[in-house]
């Protein structure tokens, strides 16, 4: 069964095209890269996957059923990390998770027992700031926390490691491995490609605007194989991305 399916999604701002007439499906249980290169629709694409952007045309099925921006019941089944991270500033940490918990219907004892062992986990302990006192790093541990406090069956996060100290990546990969494990999915963009190579078992790689150029799975290049492509044998992402994405090499002589 698929996670979700998108068929023929366009999304515009005015006259700008974001994401240009995109078809892709997601099976479930999969840990599912989505790659692309900067301004390439990728957090456009999650934001109507989430219900953040309505979309301009095109359909949207998540977990069997149709999805908009108004699918309250589905949006309590997902997670989701968006690249502007949607904290709530003025409040604390764990002011803010607990608003979240309850937001997704937690009850108070289990919003209460989850946001301790969140904040204890991800090493938020330091109550004396807000969020908007927080480091980048410490404000991306709080995203991620909300975005998986309620165990939703559908994770997507936009550029989730980006920011984050070794032992925090090492730490969020622990926990997104053992929610595949379990028959969940995860749906997750990022630009490490060497983390993605070791993480994903699929990815899909788009264009400007919105463009699908390739999707597989990569798990062979884990195993010491290889991906062929164009008549070419690829044995690392990089250079896939690169071929598919067109690799440029600019020379300033001033530099
Ligand atoms: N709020 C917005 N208003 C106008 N254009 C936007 C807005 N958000 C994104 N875009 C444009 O849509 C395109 C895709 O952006 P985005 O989805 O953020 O790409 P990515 O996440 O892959 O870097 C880019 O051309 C970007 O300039
Ligand atoms: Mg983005």
């Amino acid at each position: 069964m698929d996670a979700f399916r998108i068929s023929n999604l366009v999304k515009k701002y005015g006259s700008v095209v974001a994401v240009d007439d995109l078809s892709l499906a997601v099976p479930s249980g999969s840990m599912f890269g989505f790659l692309g290169p900067n301004g390439s629709g990728k957090s456009t694409t999650i934001g109507c996957l989430t219900g953040l952007l309505d979309p301009t045309a095109g359909a949207i099925e998540i977990l069997g059923q149709p999805f908009d921006t108004n699918s309250i019941g589905l949006k309590r089944r997902m997670g989701v990390m968006p690249e502007t991270l949607g904290l709530f500033e003025p409040l604390y940490a764990h002011e803010f998770l607990a608003f979240v918990g309850r937001m997704f219907g937690l009850d108070e004892a289990t919003t209460r027992t989850r946001v301790s062992e969140l904040l204890q986990a991800l090493e938020l302990t330091d109550s004396s700031k807000t969020l908007a006192e927080y480091s980048t790093g410490m404000r991306k541990r709080v995203a991620f926390a909300a975005a998986v406090i309620h165990s939703p069956e559908i994770l997507f996060l936009d550029e989730p490691f980006e920011s984050i100290d070794p032992a925090g990546v090492a730490l969020m990969k622990q926990w997104l491995r053992r929610f595949t494990a379990q028959g969940r999915t995860v749906f997750i963009t990022s630009h490490v490609l060497e983390t993605v190579e070791r993480l994903c078992d699929a990815v899909a790689i788009i264009t400007r605007p919105g463009k699908l150029v390739w999707q597989g799975d990569i798990s062979v290049l884990a195993r010491d194989g290889a991906i062929a492509f164009d008549g070419q044998e690829f044995r690392a992402l990089e250079p896939l991305f690169l071929h598919l994405t067109g690799q440029r090499y600019a020379d300033l002589n001033w530099l």
